[in-house]
């Protein structure tokens, strides 16, 4: 929870381009959902960008009761924070909800706009997801799935202890444990192909794709070298045994508080990432 909530600081100028741009074409008062809501980084940028065009609805689902209600915490503040003429009322209705089991369309209804972010790979079937979704997007409204990217750097490329690269050696075994991710996830179906054709296979026209760049460069904020900490924790975590001693143990000492290279305390840790976003107009 704590590190979701970390990245939506970072990411929250750049997702509110993000949201004003894709609620841009909406019709009045549009009902918006966001599927995998998370800690709400995205749903309090929708609550936002609709605050500010004549309201309408937002509606949080996410499987995780925690998250969910921090989502909803939070947009429901960023809802009222600016109860003044010049913006209009938006309501956040929470639904907690498995999305692998269940169809949106089924428990919430349909929105003008579907927006999943990062939620999509973590479901068995990729595909029948991509369908789900599509099936809660109302006719003439959009689904924007935003997967992949360029993996986040952080890391300058010599940090003067263990071999130079690291970054790119973590963004390796990151993607092995992706994989193996993957093929652990019980009832997992292979997405093969990329993410436009899903979108088009399950019926919607005009698809294209973004990307946004979240970029904090060096010197950083505290709260860059937090993240970076937390970053580093976890590929330790989930990918660590994939990486070679030598790289296992400048790992270590970057985590190490009492180290003089602790990533914590470093003045050239920077947070440079691009995600993309797919979208697709149902006819
Ligand atoms: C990696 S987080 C992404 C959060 C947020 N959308 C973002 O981009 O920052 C994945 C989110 O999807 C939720 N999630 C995972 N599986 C789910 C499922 N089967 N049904 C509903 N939500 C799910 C998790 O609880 C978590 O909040």
């Amino acid at each position: 929870m704590s590190f979701l909530r970390q990245a939506d600081e970072l990411d929250a100028e750049a997702r509110r381009v993000v949201a004003r741009r894709l609620v841009r074409e909406l019709p009045d008062q549009p009902t918006v959902l966001d599927v995998g809501c998370g800690a709400g980084g995205m749903s309090v940028a929708l609550v936002e960008a609709l605050s500010a065009r004549g309201g309408g609805t937002v509606v949080l689902v996410d499987a995780t009761p925690e998250l969910l209600d921090a989502a909803t915490t939070a947009a429901r503040s960023a809802a009222n924070y600016e109860a003044d003429t010049t913006t209009a009322t938006v309501r956040v209705r929470p639904v907690l909800a498995d999305v692998a089991t269940e169809r949106p369309v089924e428990i919430v209804g349909a929105a003008q706009l579907v927006w999943a972010s990062n939620v999509v790979h973590h479901l068995p079937d990729q595909r029948a997801a991509v369908v789900g979704l599509v099936e809660a997007v109302a006719s003439g409204g959009w689904l924007a799935l935003a997967e992949g990217g360029l993996s986040g750097k952080f890391l300058p490329f010599d940090l003067g202890i263990g071999e130079p690269g690291l970054q790119d050696r973590l963004a390796a075994a990151r993607a092995q444990w992706f994989v193996r991710m993957r093929e652990n996830t019980a009832g997992s179906v292979r997405l093969a192909g990329g993410w436009n054709l899903a979108l088009s296979e399950a019926g919607l026209v005009d698809v294209t794709a973004f990307s946004y760049l979240v970029d904090h460069p060096a010197p950083p904020k505290q709260a860059v070298r937090d993240w970076a900490v937390n970053q580093l924790r976890w590929y330790e975590e989930v990918a660590g045994d994939l990486l070679h001693p030598a790289d296992r143990r400048t790992v270590r000492r970057l985590l190490d508080p009492q180290d003089s290279s602790f990533l914590g305390l470093r003045d050239d840790v920077f947070l440079l990432t691009a995600n993309t976003v797919y979208l697709g107009r149902k006819p």
